[in-house]
């Protein structure tokens, strides 16, 4: 891809992928790059600006992450940001010290709008702070252009080599105007000219696969999700017939959502590929019969699911390429850390080992999940399916506590409707980020009429995410929780008790397995 580009350099901060994300924001191309990468490889990139990343360490720390003092020479705009403006003043040979007062959160900055990143933005502005160590002196050739009562350097900056640091973060939502700031770095001090545009990606993107797919044979597993929907209709709009797309239907799909993906992508749908739907219901149901534990019954779900598309793929023989909907956030290597597997999540990673393929075509590899949904609207795809609700690889499978039964199924799902349908009717949706009914695994008595009831209680859920990482308990109106409950307890059969899950994540975790 021949874009403007911009390198993010990830010194292990948790924002690494929100700047790199702000700066596509302003159509400019960016990617996250660890901080050990060689500078030759760098510059090899011809990167219009670098950004510094935060990170938790000390700059004067030895083991913390370091830069060769070369790559202020290379000539290129650089940012810095929290640490990363640490490191700057550091390596340039100013000063770094514990901070008197550490600062965190929401905090008035008084900044020099003369400065170029500075421009346009308010004299005092809100920024996000969180550190404990600062710049108490400034390299040589800086001046310091914001500040705040117990942070001398909040920003700092060298116009003459075009070098800028920021001690908060104006990656991040509460920094008020920080999308102002990076959009002054990107076009004012890197003079990009914003050629990231999602019509010319899907452009050059089918170009690009028609050129390396030639006559081949393609094939898909299409779960109706957002990422493998729009990385086949990609394929298609390239190829045509020559893409199979195999959609394993295993029951555990909400309510119409399989006869939804089925009218899009199947024979009376919209695209030319050709389509195999596996109704495959009766065989999960068979495995989970019996089965509690949500560890087993992931795995149970994740290895059905490899088992039906290998059947599927000998029936079609060897393909040339096997397409992944893999999202720039899975491939983004991170500088340092590694967390710990709380769920092992379902996905379609056992694939490769089954199929009979040459290569694997990865469409959306350097997408971030809003650019892929622009691209999504920008080829036609429904409404409805772009801005789909994330929905776990094992379905309602783990939104059943406990044994997965037919029944349970059928219950889960009309209550989840009733909830996604009254929650559309208030006009909310669109503000929350991720909503469901799940069915708890408690019974308990109800009166119903005269009589006495001993039913299920369905759990409705609905978080304030922007990273999926953490949540809020959304607070839904009481109107809308009082209508769903009446008519979940009157419409769906074996239910009389419904709760709201109020619990944030950390401790819970979004999905109830
Ligand atoms: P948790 O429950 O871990 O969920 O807080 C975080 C987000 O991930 C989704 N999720 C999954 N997505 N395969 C997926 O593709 C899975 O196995 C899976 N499990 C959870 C969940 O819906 C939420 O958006």
């Amino acid at each position: 891809m021949n874009h403007e580009l911009v390198i993010v350099l990830d010194f292990g901060g948790q924002y690494n992928q929100l700047i790199a994300r702000r700066v596509r924001e302003c159509n400019v191309y960016c990617e996250v790059k660890p901080y050990t990468m060689p500078l030759e490889e760098i510059k090899a990139l011809n990167p219009k600006g670098i950004i510094f990343t935060g990170g938790p360490n000390s700059v004067y720390d030895e083991e913390s992450p370091h830069i060769a003092k070369e790559i202020f020479e290379m000539g290129i705009p650089i940012l810095g940001i929290c640490y990363g403006s640490q490191l700057m003043a550091y390596t340039l040979d100013g000063k770094v010290e514990t901070a008197p007062v550490s600062e965190y959160g929401h905090t008035e900055v008084e900044v020099d709008t003369t400065d170029v990143i500075f421009d346009g933005v308010s004299e005092k502005t809100v920024c996000w702070m969180s550190h404990t160590d600062y710049i108490s002196q400034v390299p040589d050739g800086f001046k310091i252009t914001a500040h705040t009562p117990v942070c001398p350097v909040a920003a700092m900056a060298c116009p003459e080599k075009n070098f800028y640091a920021t001690q908060f973060h104006p990656e991040v939502m509460h920094t008020a105007e920080g999308m102002k700031m990076l959009s002054n770095f990107v076009y004012k001090v890197c003079g990009c000219a914003g050629d990231w545009q999602m019509a010319s990606f899907v452009e050059t993107t089918i170009e690009q696969l028609r050129e390396k797919i030639g006559n081949g044979k393609v094939l898909c597993a299409l779960s109706g999700g957002v990422d493998s929907s729009v990385a086949a209709v990609l394929l298609s709009k390239a190829i045509g017939k020559q893409l199979t797309c195999v959609f394993v239907d295993h029951g555990l799909l909400r309510k119409n959502e399989g006869d939804e993906v089925e009218a899009v992508f199947g024979p009376e749908g919209h695209y030319e590929l050709n389509f195999i739907r596996v109704n495959a219901q009766k065989r999960y149901l068979d495995k989970l019969k019996g089965v509690e534990d949500p560890e087993t019954k992931r795995k149970i779900i994740g290895e059905e699911f490899i088992r039906v598309f290998e059947e599927e793929a000998k029936k079609i023989g060897a393909v040339d390429f096997l397409v992944q909907g893999t999202i720039y956030p899975d491939v983004i290597e991170s500088g340092l850390g590694k967390s710990a597997v709380i769920k092992s999540h379902h996905n379609v990673g056992g694939l490769p080992d089954v199929v009979d393929f040459k290569e694997i075509v990865e469409p959306l590899r350097m997408l971030f999940k809003d650019e892929v949904r622009k691209v999504g609207l920008e080829l036609g795809i429904p409404e409805y399916l772009v801005f789909r609700q994330p929905f776990p690889g094992p379905g309602l499978g783990i939104r059943i506590i406990g044994e997965v039964t037919e029944e349970k199924i059928k219950i889960v799902q009309e209550a989840d409707y009733i909830y996604r349908e009254e929650i559309a009717k208030a006009g909310i949706d669109k503000g929350l980020g991720q909503y469901f009914a799940a069915l708890t695994n408690m019974r308990s008595v109800g009166v119903m009429g005269d009589f006495r009831t001993y039913d299920y209680a369905i759990a409705l859920r609905a978080v304030n995410t922007s990273d999926f990482m953490t949540a809020d308990a959304a607070q839904l109106p009481w109107e809308v929780l009082a209508k769903v409950t009446n008519r979940i307890v009157n419409e769906v059969k074996g239910v009389n008790r419904v709760m709201y899950d109020c619990t944030g994540k950390p401790p819970a975790t979004i999905e109830f397995e």
